[in-house]
This record gives structure tokens, C-alpha cells and sequence, in this order.
């Protein structure tokens, strides 16, 4: 029997990507796996049912996970979606593994075998396949393009008949993935971009892209290519150097954060205080709490004429792209392990062994369990 793949629509409030796009349905039809989707599932990200010409389109969740060995998710399944997983299925998608203990409970007493794409161990041979990444990318682009668009100034220097306009000035607070494409949406719409991070190989990578490093003297390099968290003396020292850059800029966008944590708070109220009126700042870590004391995730609030956005799932705000390069991070994990339409892992590759969540009905991944003790 070759491996059945199943992709139900997402259900999750304000999701609209999708982890199967048509180009990738039919690669893992030419590994010789069969493919069935929920009717409609694509719609959201402007993918039509006929669209998928190599896929079973079939009505509701329970028919499409029903037979399936291979479960492909954006989101996190709710208790209903768990509830329609088969036994000892295979899942995979971005599982926001340090979330929710019970529904790894959950998972595990269906013996799930569950991946992580959050957990993708972020070396060379994992590019082609980290989410965050390709996530990222769409999350720091809408951010430059919802600060570009609230703003009541151009973003870019224009020399009119009526005399010059001076170009704004945008701060970048963490220069990852997503704050990189920040700092070259705002470059491209032509603003004078400020940027600073606590790893130390930032710098060259904003000062690659044309903007100006603020340099607050602090670097907290740790492990995996990641940041650490801040000693009480770092933070203060940040604070103080960052708060003169914060009060000049006419917008401020904030990405930082740190894996398995809530996001470092970086924008005090003080400092909120200092800024100029009308100001903006796009908090892109609202998900995971905020960069910014006053940031309601999910919200635009004002304080002191400053105008704090949290926005959430801002991938979403771009389906169709933000799905394809989803799917094909799915893919790009998944096929090395397809061979003549059977799924077989090597448990010991290490891209595997680090995504994975749970199997066999225990959690597996070592963070996780450090989090959230074993489910
Ligand atoms: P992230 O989303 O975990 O964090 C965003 C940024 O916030 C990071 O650059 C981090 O250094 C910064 N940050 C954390 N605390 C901060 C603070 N207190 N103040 C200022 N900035 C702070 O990061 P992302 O984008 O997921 O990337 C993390 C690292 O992984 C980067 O070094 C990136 O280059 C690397 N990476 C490696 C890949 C590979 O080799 N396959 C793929 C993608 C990323």
C-alpha cells in the first residue's frame, strides 16, 4: 500500500496558510505516496480544490485523516483534530512544542509520532527545511509593511516643489530571520534604518544591508546560533544605549527573542515616555508576550501618542507564499525518507532525531521534557 498523506483545512482562528500547495502534491505523488485533502483546504491561500489535480479531495476531517499514515498541519491539532488523528499516525508542522502539555498528553496516549518544526536543529543541511525561517522571512516583510503603512510620514527622502522630506527613521530590535527582512523591507521602501542585536555576528549582517548597528556594548551569544537571556547588569546597560535610539525613531520594530521563552521585555514605559508623538512600534514578538512593557498581543494600543502594534500570525497575512514555502519545508524534510511510497526514518540522523516531539507514546525531545516535564 503506498503511504497515505492527509491535509485537512486549518481550523486554528485567523489561520489561513495550508501545508500542501499543488507544486508539492505532486512531488510526493512521484515518491509514489497517495494524497487526500479535505475539500477546500487550500481556499484561504488562493489555492483552488482543482487546483490540486494529484490529490483525493474529500469532505471533512475525519475522511481525510481517517486511512492516513502521514498527517501534514500548519497549526497545532485541538483536542477535536487529535481526537480525528489515527493511532500511531506520523504528524508534522509547526506544533508550538512548549505550549500546551495536555495536548502532548494528548498525542502521546495515541501514540502519535509527532515533529516539530520549531525544534529543527538550525544547521546547513536543515535550510531547505526550517519553517521558522521561511516563516520569518514573511513575519519581518508584513512588519516593515504595517509600519510603512501606519506611519504618517514616507518612509523615503522626496525632494518635491514644495521643498524636501527627510526620510524616517526606523529602529530594528533583533536581527534574526525575520528581523533581517525587516531591516531590507524598510531599506527597499526607502527609510534611514537604526538596527541592534545581542549576537554578535548581527552586526555585520545589518551593517550588509545598508543599516547603521547601535552598538550598546552588550553581546549574549548562546548556544545553537541563538541569544541567551540577559544578566540584570547586561539589561541595564542595553536600556540605557537603546533608549536614545528608541526616542529619535519614528517607528520601532521589535522581533527578539529567545527559544522556549517569553520574549525579552526591551521597550520600557520610560522609554515609551521619551519617544516622539505619533510615533509606531510593530511588536513582532507579541506572540510569545512582547518586546514592549505596554504591547497587547493581538492589539493596537496607545500610550503616550505612541502607537504599540501586536500583531499575531502575521505569515498568514500573506497565505500564498508564506504556504508554498511551508509545504516545501515539509517536503524538503520529508522525502529523504519516502522510498518507494513507505515512510522509513533513520532515527539517528540528526535532523530527525532533533525534530522530533514524541513516539511511542512518550516525549522524546529533551527541552521539551526539561519545560514541560514528561507528558
Ligand atoms: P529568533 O526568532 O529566535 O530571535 C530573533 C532575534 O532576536 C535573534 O537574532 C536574537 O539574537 C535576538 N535577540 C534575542 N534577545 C535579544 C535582546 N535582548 N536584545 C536584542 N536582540 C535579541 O531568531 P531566528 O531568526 O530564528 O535566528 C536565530 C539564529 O539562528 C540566528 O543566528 C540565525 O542566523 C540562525 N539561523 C541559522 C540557520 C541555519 O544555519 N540553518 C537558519 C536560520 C537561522
Amino acid at each position: 500500500m503506498p503511504l497515505s498523506i492527509a491535509v485537512a483545512r486549518e481550523r486554528t482562528p485567523g489561520e489561513s496558510r495550508v501545508a500542501l500547495v499543488p507544486e508539492t502534491a505532486k512531488k510526493f505523488v512521484a515518491l509514489g505516496a497517495s494524497l487526500r485533502m479535505e475539500q477546500s483546504a487550500g481556499t484561504e491561500s488562493h489555492f483552488l480544490d482543482s487546483d490540486y489535480a494529484d490529490v483525493s479531495m474529500v469532505n471533512g476531517i475525519t475522511e481525510a485523516y481517517g486511512p492516513a499514515q502521514l498527517i501534514l498541519r500548519v497549526t497545532p491539532p485541538s483536542p477535536e483534530e487529535i481526537a480525528a488523528l489515527p493511532e500511531g499516525s506520523v504528524l508534522i508542522g509547526l506544533l508550538k512544542p512548549f505550549e500546551d502539555q495536555a495536548r502532548l498528553a494528548a498525542l502521546n496516549a495515541k501514540r502519535i509520532t509527532a515533529f516539530s518544526l520549531e525544534l529543527l536543529p538550525r544547521i546547513s543541511r536543515a535550510q531547505s527545511m526550517d519553517a521558522l525561517s521561511s516563516q520569518g522571512s514573511c513575519a519581518g516583510y508584513q512588519c516593515g509593511l504595517i509600519a510603512a503603512a501606519r506611519c504618517t510620514k514616507f518612509f523615503p527622502m522626496l525632494t518635491t516643489a514644495a521643498g524636501t522630506i527627510r526620510p524616517a527613521r526606523v529602529l530594528v530590535i533583533g536581527a534574526g530571520v525575520a528581523g533581517l527582512q525587516a531591516i531590507a523591507t524598510c531599506k527597499r521602501l526607502g527609510a534611514m534604518v537604526d538596527a541592534y542585536d545581542v549576537r554578535s555576528a548581527a552586526r555585520e549582517q545589518i551593517e550588509s544591508l545598508g543599516a547603521k548597528f547601535v552598538d550598546t556594548g552588550v553581546s549574549a551569544d548562546g548556544a545553537g546560533g541563538y541569544a541567551r537571556e540577559l544578566t540584570a547588569d547586561e539589561k541595564a546597560a542595553q536600556t540605557e544605549k537603546l533608549a536614545k535610539a528608541v526616542a529619535l525613531s519614528d517607528v520601532v520594530i521589535t522581533t527578539a527573542a529567545i527559544p522556549g521563552k517569553r520574549a525579552p521585555i526591551i521597550i520600557t514605559v520610560d522609554m515609551i515616555k521619551r519617544m516622539k508623538y505619533g510615533a509606531i512600534i510593530v511588536d513582532m514578538a507579541a506572540e510569545s508576550g512582547g518586546n514592549c512593557a505596554l504591547t497587547q498581543p493581538g492589539e493596537h494600543v496607545i500610550a503616550n501618542d505612541v502607537n504599540i502594534h501586536g500583531p499575531l500570525n502575521l505569515p498568514s497575512r500573506m497565505p500564498t507564499h508564506a504556504s508554498e514555502l511551508y509545504a516545501k519545508n515539509l517536503y524538503n524534510f520529508l522525502s529523504p525518507w519516502i522510498k518507494d511510497g513507505e515512510l522509513v526514518f533513520d532515527w539517528n540522523d540528526d535532523v530527525v532525531a532533533g525534530t522530533l516531539l514524541c513516539k511511542d507514546g512518550v516525549t522524546v525531545h529533551p527541552t521539551v521534557k526539561q519545560v514541560l516535564g514528561d507528558a
